[in-house]
């Protein structure tokens, strides 16, 4: 099982659209997934009881001391892919996450103010001692200027952190579908949303080396 934790200093970055569409285009590709909502605002688990389909699984834990054993649990259900989302300004969940994890996936929007938060979230991943694990990714870029998005991806180099190479445009289907309890492959899968939801998925399926879950169920077999 790999573990991705998304985090983020400022609020309403995107952490929990990122986690969602993840998990629910991880699970169109034939994962199992489970999600863990540490926020307290719970939108994660509000976005579930907004939600049709029964999965994936989301377990609410606010307590990081909780979430070691929450993880092995996850695994010993045959979990492939559990995604922790995490509150804003929350210090000692994001450290606890990161340290956690087999990726850390850090959204951030190309304003001045969110930008300014990277140095934080850069000193959270050092101090979980996993800069290697760790990626910032730009979202709510404005379809309108491409200039924005280019200071934002030399903002995010500026701190010498790693930029994922795949971003989330403003786009309504993201409002949208979460505020229907889906995702956005899930809202209008021929959509830009989709499109750039899915080849977010695929970076992080290479970056961990997920294997094809279909060989894997031959092998269980
Ligand atoms: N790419 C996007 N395009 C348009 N709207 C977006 C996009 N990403 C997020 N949003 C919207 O922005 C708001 C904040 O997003 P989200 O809840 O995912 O952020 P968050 O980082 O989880 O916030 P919080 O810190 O409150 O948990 C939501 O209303 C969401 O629907
Ligand atoms: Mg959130």
């Amino acid at each position: 099982m790999k573990v991705v934790s998304v985090i983020g200093q400022k609020g309403g970055s995107s952490k929990s659209t990122v986690a969602l569409n993840l998990a629910v285009c991880a699970e169109q590709a034939g994962y199992s997934v489970a999600v863990i909502d540490t926020d307290p605002q719970g939108s994660a688990h509000k976005w579930f009881e907004r939600r049709e389909a029964e999965t994936p699984s989301i377990v609410r834990e606010i307590d990081p001391d909780a979430l070691p054993r929450l993880i092995k649990i996850a695994a010993s259900n045959k979990t492939d892919l559990l995604i922790v989302d995490t509150p804003g300004k929350a210090e000692a969940t994001a450290l606890a996450v990161s340290e956690l994890a087999d990726l850390i996936l850090a959204p951030v929007k190309p304003t001045q103010f969110d930008l300014e938060t990277l140095g934080a979230v850069k000193r959270t991943i050092r101090i979980a001692e996993k800069m290697d694990a760790g990626w910032v990714m730009l979202s709510q870029v404005p379809a309108s200027s491409k200039k924005i998005a280019d200071e934002g991806e030399a903002a995010v180099q500026g701190y010498g952190l790693k930029l994922v190479p795949h971003k989330f445009m403003t786009r309504a289907d993201f409002a949208y579908s979460m505020s229907s309890g889906l995702a956005a492959t899930e809202f209008e899968p021929k959509g830009k949303a989709a499109e750039e939801a899915r080849a977010l998925f695929a970076w992080v399926r290479g970056i961990l080396g997920l294997a094809d879950p279909s060989k894997r169920k031959l092998a269980d077999a």
